[in-house]
């Protein structure tokens, strides 16, 4: 331990107001502690791989001997763990970064620092902007952020690091991402596919799986945390390739190495949905029938420039094939309206599938041109702005009652409920999900409903009784036999 002590002693400067109690633990050995090496607070924006990322980055701190803040106001560094996909996720960070600035000028040693996607997309790029920056560390590089922080405080400017990795999984880290009962577990990284639109393949580099039992080690220890259900993350969830473990032989691997009662996925693509696949989630009622399929965009043509890999006839029939299985399968999706060239017809074409397929809910979005991609080579965004605003209204407008009537085909009908919370809007009531994905709303019974904390976890049936396009709201009817 001293070893390291004095290793850092080397990264900071005489004066550093960090380094006082570093050198206090030197001299007074057999305490035991060492004490903090300052306050890191981290931002996250993004999907839930950054989540998970975040918490990478925290315990990375923690082993360091740094702790966590509890606001940018009372922190010696902050991290924004930054998303590349659209421009409007730059244009957030753009404007937090310049919100931060006061804090940089009323503490000069404060370090602010850019990671994730778009640390990674724009790389120093960023410091020529006149932000206040010290550091951009891309998504494969995080290990390096204590031995970057100590340069920063010996006097380097500009520090940065985004060097893609081909193997980096941080596999021995457990950073242990919980949200009440529920956690986020990473099993692979990056992606191959190279959709043209796409940035996360140049900022998360080449896809590589975790070592399918350090994956069942980490569920063991949130499970011991009290954790009930945990949903395995991948740009690409399900190519997920361990030597001879495919996605399904790794939720098996989960299923039978821990008592985990809820396994969830996100995001997968349509390519990689073998009937096994399939089985499993028919057969095992721990393997969440509830799955997001990217479709983008209904017409061929508009597919085959977005390099997706599938027509549409392909797509509809892997739907028809999945719904025959588990005929009350949750079926969400991503889409992109406007791609370039997209045709109103063509757009239509997105409108008719997302009629055939039903949807029970869709994240829609306008396309975003991204520096680097093939297609911001290949094509013009040429489809003007106000087009897309109004091809995506129509689509969520149509979507929003797609929503609503499959909600409310599950009134009257009773589902198993993984209770996750006391509900947002209403403290006297829980809310949890049902198999297919769907939140559920309900009260418990006179005589069960004084401390509603103690049914979180808990797997109830529930009755349903009205549905918005958004929720459904139920009667408690028991607990699972
Ligand atoms: N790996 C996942 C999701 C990646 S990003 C997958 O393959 O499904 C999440 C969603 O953002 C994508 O599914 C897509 O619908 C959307 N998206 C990605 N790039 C975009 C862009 N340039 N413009 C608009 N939407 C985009
Ligand atoms: Fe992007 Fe396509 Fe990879 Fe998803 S599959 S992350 S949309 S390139
Ligand atoms: Fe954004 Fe990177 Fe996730 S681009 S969506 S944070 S993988």
């Amino acid at each position: 331990m001293y070893a390291m002590i004095f290793a850092l002693q080397g990264l900071f400067s005489e004066n550093d107001r960090i380094m006082k109690p570093v050198l206090q633990e030197v001299e007074a050995p057999n305490t035991g502690i060492v004490p903090s090496l300052g306050k890191v607070f981290v931002e996250t924006y993004g999907c839930q791989m950054n989540e998970y990322d975040s918490g990478i980055v925290k315990e990375l701190f923690r082993q360091a001997n740094y702790e966590p803040a509890t606001s940018v106001e009372d922190s010696d560094i902050i991290f924004l763990n930054t998303c590349a996909v659209r421009e409007n996720a730059h244009a957030k960070i753009y404007g937090r970064l310049q919100s931060l600035g006061y804090l940089k000028k009323k503490n000069p040693s404060l370090v602010i620092g850019v990671l994730g996607c778009m640390a990674q997309n724009l790389g120093e790029d960023l410091f020529h902007q006149e932000l206040p920056l010290d550091l951009i560390v891309g998504p494969d590089n995080y290990r390096s952020l204590p031995d970057l922080i100590g340069k920063i405080r010996t006097g380097e400017k500009d520090v940065s690091l985004t060097r893609l990795s081909r193997t980096e999984t941080y596999d021995d880290l457990e950073p242990k991402v919980v949200n009440g009962i529920q956690a986020f577990v990473t099993i692979m990284r990056g992606c191959n596919n190279f959709c043209t639109f796409c940035v996360v393949p140049y900022t998360r580099g080449r896809e590589r799986s975790r070592e399918p039992e350090s994956i069942v080690k980490e569920i063991k220890s949130l499970e011991l945390a009290g954790v009930k259900q945990v949903t395995l993350l991948g740009q690409n969830v399900n190519s997920y390739q361990y030597e001879s473990y495919d996605f399904a032989a790794l939720v098996k691997l989960i299923l039978n190495g821990t008592n985990i009662e809820r396994i969830r996925f996100t995001s997968p693509h349509p390519k990689d949905f073998p009937m096994h696949l399939i089985q499993l989630m028919k057969d095992e009622p721990r393997f969440s029938s509830q799955i997001h399929m990217p479709l983008q965009a209904g017409s061929n043509k508009v597919l085959m420039d977005m390099k997706r890999s599938y027509t549409k006839d392909e797509y509809l029939d892997l739907v028809n094939n999945i719904r025959n299985e588990i005929p009350d399968v949750g079926i969400t999706t991503d889409i992109i309206v406007g791609f370039p060239g997209e045709t109103e017809a063509e757009f239509q074409e997105t409108l008719e599938v997302v009629r055939e397929v039903g949807y029970d809910m869709a994240f829609m979005f306008k396309y975003s041109e991204r520096e680097g991609t093939i297609a911001k080579r290949k094509f013009i965004d040429d489809v003007p702005e106000e087009v897309k605003s109004r091809r995506l209204i129509e689509l969520v407008d149509l979507q929003t009652s797609i929503s609503l009537q499959k909600n409310l085909e599950k009134v009257g009908k009773t589902f198993e409920i993984l209770i996750e919370n006391t509900s947002k809007k209403s403290k006297s009531e829980l809310c949890g999900r049902t198999h297919c994905g769907r939140m559920v709303v309900f009260p418990l019974p006179e005589g069960m409903n004084q401390s509603l904390e103690q049914w979180i976890g808990k797997i109830v049936t529930v009755e349903v009784t009205a549905a918005t396009s958004a929720t459904l709201k139920g009667n408690f009817t028991g607990f699972k036999s």
